[in-house]
């Protein structure tokens, strides 16, 4: 092994920083192209070797070369590192908005991010689901390639407030595809209760998962879209977190959310102005409540059973007592839908002359000052 491999910690972190350059290099002609590692040595279109370059950058620069003469390359031996085959998208969606967009949605096997990620798929993305349950994140994942496409969406195991498996996940996804064109920070959790309630367990919980998951989905996620950008000069890519109306206004006996959210939107705007040198826009989406979703709907434990059992509205009788009572503080009279917020991800993904903003999707509810 090359002294640089190793200093990178071996072939697999090696070939991490090699796969998104490729991806760069070499386009395709159909734009939708995924480069896919794999260990070994088998023949390949174009062969170096590590030992030949005293660092990864000599290497680039060779491969800058290649890209330059070479023409239909179907597979690089980088031998020492590994091989790169490049493959087609797995969604069957020439010409649709997000056709080869690599998207991943965190938190996407229920609520907001499972309706997200079939949002995506169905507007062309080549859709990753991460999440804590991977269990049913796979589940999520078949049906998407079910309806889309074989290989249109693929699941893997993430706990966003741990580093070394945010890593691990950001590694994952660019051997598999090459790259990560949009980030959809969503996984998040609400632990409600006033002062005197809340413990300081409970607080820190909530902020980990709100705030700081998105301080690490961010570092370890911009570093493929970086590579990309330095070798392709036209490539945007986006990170966009899911945060709440919560992010822009108090929310009463909920401060441990609220403040998270709010934090989240500091993240957004610094992320923004750090990343934009990079090619990479930075933007939040604010939605209001998804009543459908299994938050507010569950049967059993989500919130419009609960606050009724609560007596959290007056006069309120049976469940749908409690969402009337919600749903008329908003002036669309209706809830959030996760076509709503993906509508407002689209938008980020397509404007190219904006990024470092908060964008309420509330049916009116919450109004920017
Ligand atoms: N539901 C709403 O009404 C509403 C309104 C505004 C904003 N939001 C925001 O939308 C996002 C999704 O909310 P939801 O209501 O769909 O939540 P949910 O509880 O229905 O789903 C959250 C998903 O995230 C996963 N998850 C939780 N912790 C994780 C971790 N540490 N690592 C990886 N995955 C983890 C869960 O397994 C689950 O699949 C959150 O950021 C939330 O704050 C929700």
């Amino acid at each position: 092994m090359s002294n640089w491999v190793e200093q990178m910690e071996g072939s697999r972190r090696a070939a991490a920083v090699i796969a998104p350059v490729l991806r760069s290099l070499f386009p395709g002609d159909s734009g939708q192209r995924l480069v896919v590692y794999a260990e070994g040595e088998a023949k390949s279109d174009i062969e170096l070797s590590t030992s030949d370059y005293t660092s990864v950058e000599e290497l680039y620069a060779e491969l800058e070369k290649s890209a330059a003469t070479e023409k239909n390359v179907t597979s690089i031996l980088v031998k020492g590192v590994g091989r790169f085959v490049f493959a087609n998208a797995g969604t069957n969606a020439d010409n649709k908005r997000m056709s080869g967009k690599i998207s991943l949605v965190t938190g996407g096997a229920q609520g907001f991010g499972e309706g997200i990620a079939r949002e995506l798929a169905a507007f062309g993305a080549q859709i990753v689901i991460a999440d804590l349950n991977l269990e049913l994140a796979e589940q999520v994942a078949a049906s998407i390639s079910e309806q889309y496409g074989e290989n249109a969406a693929f699941a893997l195991p993430v706990n966003v407030g741990d580093e070394d498996s945010v890593r691990d996940l950001m590694e994952g996804i660019v051997l598999r595809c090459g790259g990560i064109d949009l980030i959809v920070s969503n996984a998040g959790v609400l632990k409600a209760g006033g002062l005197e309630e809340m413990t300081l367990k409970a607080f820190e919980f909530v902020t980990r998962i709100n705030y700081t998951a998105f301080f690490l989905v961010t570092k370890y996620g911009s570093r493929s879209m970086k590579l990309q950008a330095q070798f392709d000069k036209s490539y945007t890519s986006d990170i966009v977190q899911i945060n709440s109306k919560s992010g822009l206004e108090g929310s009463n006996r909920n401060f441990a959310y609220a403040g998270s959210k709010f934090g989240g939107i500091g993240l957004v705007q610094s992320f923004a102005k750090e990343l934009v040198e990079n090619g990479i826009k930075v933007n939040a989406i604010c939605p209001g409540n998804y009543y459908e979703g299994p938050l507010w709907s569950d049967p059993e434990k989500g919130l419009f059973v609960q606050y009724l059992e609560a007596g959290k509205v007056p006069g309120a009788q049976t469940v749908e007592d409690v969402y009337d009572f919600y749903v008329s503080k908003v002036p669309m009279h209706r809830g959030c839908s996760p076509l709503d917020v993906t509508r407002a991800i689209m938008y980020c993904v397509e404007q190219q002359n904006e990024t470092g903003q908060a964008i309420p999707v509330t049916g009116g509810q919450t109004m920017l000052k």
